[in-house]
C-alpha cells in the first residue's frame, strides 16, 4: 500500500496532538511524519507510534516533499502557511477558519458530503467543531424529510479554545475552591463555575463569529442555502465535549420514533435515548470517543412538524482531529491525494 508523508502543522496544540492520536489508531498510511510547530517549541518532543519525534518550526521549507499536511495552528499560521505547503505539493486539510467559506474550498463532513472532495485544488476546510456534530445528524433527517429551519444552542468545552483555556479552567477551579483571587486570562471573565454565552468576537448584529459559522457552514456542507438557522453558542467548564440542544422544523412531518430509528441507522451516529432510564449523551461519556451521540429526541409541540434533541460529541475528535483523518482517509479512498 501506498504510504504518505504527513506534516501536522500545530503537533503541540490540543488537536494537533489528538491528530498524531488518530493517525496512530487508524493506521493512517504514515511513510513519515513531520510535526511542525512555532518556533518556542523547536526541539520540544511529541510521540507517534511509541516513537519520539522532535518538533519543528513551521516554516515553508519544511513542506518539501510532504504528501498531507493537516492544519491546527490557528487562522493566521493557515493563511501564511497553507498556500505554501500546496504549492510543494501537499494536500492541505485545514482546521482553521481561514478557507472555509472560499466557493473553491470543499467544507467536508464525510459522513455528510464526501462527493465535495473531488474539487478540491489543494485546501480542504474541516468545519467548525459545533457543525461538524449538528450537520451529522441533520443530514439523515433533511434527506427524509427536509428541514426548514433550525435553532441551536450550544454547550461547547474549554478544549475548543486550546491547551492554554484547559489549563485556565484547572487552575481557576482549584483557586476558587481554595478561596483565592483568580485572573482571567484566556477568556474575558471567570470561566469556572460560570457559562460565557460568547465565543468568538461580536459583529454589529449582535451575534458572534462562532454563531454566523454555524449558519453558514450548515448551509455550504448540507448544500442547501434554503435552511434557516440561528445559533447561540456559549462556553461552558467542561474539559471535553461539545454539547447542543436543537430544535427543527421540517418539511414532512417526522415523529420522535421516525427520527430514531432514521438516525440508529445513519453514519458516524449513535443514539442514546431512553429517558424512563436515564439514558440521554453526556459530554463526559462521549470524551475521546469519535462518533456524535444523539439523544432527547421528541415532538416539538409548539408546531405541527418540529422535533427537539440534544447532540453530544467530542469537540477536538469528531469537531477537529477525526474529521480531518477522516477527511484524509476518504482523500485516499478516492485517490485524490
Ligand atoms: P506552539 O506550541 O509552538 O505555540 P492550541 O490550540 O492547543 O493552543 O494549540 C495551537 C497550536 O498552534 C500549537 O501547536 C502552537 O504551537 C501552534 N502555533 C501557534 N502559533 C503558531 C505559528 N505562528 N506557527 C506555527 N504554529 C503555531
Amino acid at each position: 500500500m501506498k504510504q504518505y508523508n504527513v506534516a501536522v502543522v500545530g503537533a503541540t496544540g490540543a488537536v494537533g496532538q489528538t491528530m498524531l492520536k488518530v493517525l496512530e489508531e487508524r493506521d493512517f498510511p504514515v511513510g513519515k511524519i513531520l510535526p511542525l510547530a512555532s518556533a518556542r517549541s523547536q526541539g520540544q518532543e511529541v510521540f507517534f507510534r511509541g516513537q519520539a519525534l522532535k518538533v519543528e518550526e513551521a516554516r515553508p521549507e519544511a513542506f518539501a516533499g510532504i504528501d498531507l499536511a493537516l492544519f491546527s495552528a490557528g487562522k493566521d499560521t493557515s493563511l501564511s502557511l497553507a498556500p505554501e505547503a500546496v504549492k510543494r505539493g501537499a494536500v492541505v486539510v485545514d482546521n482553521s477558519n481561514a478557507f472555509r467559506m472560499e466557493p473553491d474550498v470543499p467544507l467536508v463532513v464525510p459522513e455528510v458530503n464526501p462527493e465535495a472532495l473531488k474539487k478540491h485544488k489543494g485546501i480542504i476546510a474541516n468545519p467548525n467543531c459545533s457543525t461538524i456534530q449538528m450537520v451529522v445528524v441533520l443530514k439523515p433527517l433533511h434527506d427524509r424529510a427536509r428541514v426548514k429551519r433550525v435553532v441551536v444552542s450550544t454547550y461547547q468545552a474549554v478544549s475548543g479554545t486550546g491547551l492554554e483555556a484547559i489549563a485556565e479552567l484547572k487552575t481557576q477551579t482549584a483557586e476558587i475552591l481554595e478561596g483565592k483571587p483568580i485572573k482571567p486570562s484566556v477568556y474575558p471573565y471567570q470561566i469556572a463555575f460560570n457559562v460565557l454565552p460568547h465565543i468568538d468576537v461580536f459583529d454589529e448584529t449582535g451575534y458572534t463569529l462562532e454563531e454566523w459559522k454555524m449558519v453558514r457552514e450548515t448551509k455550504k456542507i448540507m448544500g442547501d442555502d434554503s435552511i434557516a438557522v440561528t445559533a447561540t453558542t456559549v462556553r461552558v467548564p467542561v474539559f471535553y465535549g461539545h454539547s447542543e440542544a436543537v430544535n427543527i422544523e421540517t418539511e414532512e412531518k417526522l415523529t420522535p420514533a421516525e427520527a430514531r430509528e432514521i438516525l440508529a441507522q445513519a453514519p458516524g451516529v449513535v443514539v442514546v435515548d431512553d429517558p424512563a432510564k436515564l439514558a440521554y449523551p453526556l459530554p463526559v461519556q462521549v470524551a475521546g470517543r469519535n462518533e456524535v451521540y444523539v439523544g432527547r429526541i421528541r415532538e416539538d409541540f409548539s408546531i405541527p412538524k418540529g422535533l427537539n434533541m440534544w447532540i453530544v460529541a467530542d469537540n477536538v475528535r469528531k469537531g477537529a482531529a477525526f474529521n480531518a483523518v477522516q477527511i484524509a482517509e476518504r482523500l485516499v479512498q478516492d485517490g485524490l491525494l
